[in-house]
């Protein structure tokens, strides 16, 4: 069994450096049956569009076989325990399962009753999403070469946003000097550069990663309404004024609130690069957890 992947401090540096080399690998010719023979689940409690298909195409692509579990037609709708459904599928021998819940912790929790499976984290609550942060810094590194003192900001409901926390730990390791933009509400307790003006921190960056309003996460209202929180915090052709700032997302986005159509689609953006790259960094991923 190798090594679960539950939080981006689960990898050193070198181990990150690894799973770069080996997606950069995949990007120029693609998979050649590396890990046939291995299989994959996917248990997804929470909607996905990117990380679960993606994480799909990556197994395949390295000759692995795939199974999605059917969680609305599992047996946890029969009672069974999240810990039950979990000893079940590692006691059929699958090489890696990868979980998503809406409840922070719950992959690593899972990680200590499996005897055979590693376990990768694709999105726990608002607590982590450590695939999401590998494939942001890959993309930048790509665009940028060494990122090191290269300036972001991330934009919107940071203190919900599991993939703000990820970005946050890895792109920090890395040199990149992070500042968190949004209202009060959505800024998290961290020592980090703060700002509630945008237009101010796009006048001193290179790149901005702009997060969703996360509203299923939201106990009570945050903000009078979505449009209220576009007008201050919105990326939009008028805001950037013709500036080279690379924008990224992590998806879905919420077209015409935190990111303009012309944004989203603009030359700037490297959403569709973050997408493209993910498959290959979750190649690398899984390589490196069940190869080494
Ligand atoms: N980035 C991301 O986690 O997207 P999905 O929710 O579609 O998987």
């Amino acid at each position: 069994m190798g090594k679960h992947l539950t939080s981006i401090g689960d990898l050193e540096n070198w181990e990150v450096e690894k799973i770069f080399e080996y997606a950069e690998e995949f990007l120029e010719r693609g998979g050649n049956g590396e890990l046939k023979g291995r299989v994959v689940i996917n248990v997804f409690f929470e909607n996905s569009t990117r990380t679960r298909s993606s994480f799909e195409m990556a197994a395949k692509k390295l000759g692995a076989e795939v199974i999605n579990l059917d969680v609305e037609r599992s047996s946890t709708s029969k009672g069974e325990t999240l810990f039950d459904t979990a000893a079940n599928l590692d006691a059929m021998g699958p090489d890696a399962i990868v979980v998503r819940h809406r409840w922070a912790g719950v992959p690593e929790l899972l990680s200590k009753y499996l005897r055979h499976s590693v376990i990768i984290n694709g999105g726990d609550g608002a607590h982590q999403h450590p695939t999401q942060a590998l494939l942001d810094l890959f993309t930048l590194r790509r665009k940028w070469g060494d990122v090191k003192g290269k300036k972001i900001a991330i934009v919107g409901d940071i203190r919900n946003s599991r993939v703000a926390n990820s970005d946050i730990e890895l792109l920090t390791r890395f040199g990149v000097e992070v500042t968190l933009v949004g209202p009060p509400q959505f800024l998290p307790q961290l020592p980090l550069p703060k700002s509630y003006k945008l237009e101010e921190v796009l006048d001193k960056v290179d790149g901005v990663i702009a997060l969703r309003t996360q509203t299923e996460r939201h106990h009570s209202p945050t903000f009078a309404s979505l449009h209220d929180f576009a007008v201050l915090y919105q990326i939009n052709g008028e805001k950037l004024k013709g500036r080279s700032i690379v924008i990224l997302h992590p998806g879905p986005v919420n077209r015409n609130v935190e990111l303009s159509d012309e944004v989203v689609e603009g030359e700037n953006s490297l959403i569709l690069e973050q997408v493209k790259n993910g498959v290959a960094v979750r190649m690398g991923i899984l390589k490196y957890l069940l190869e080494g």
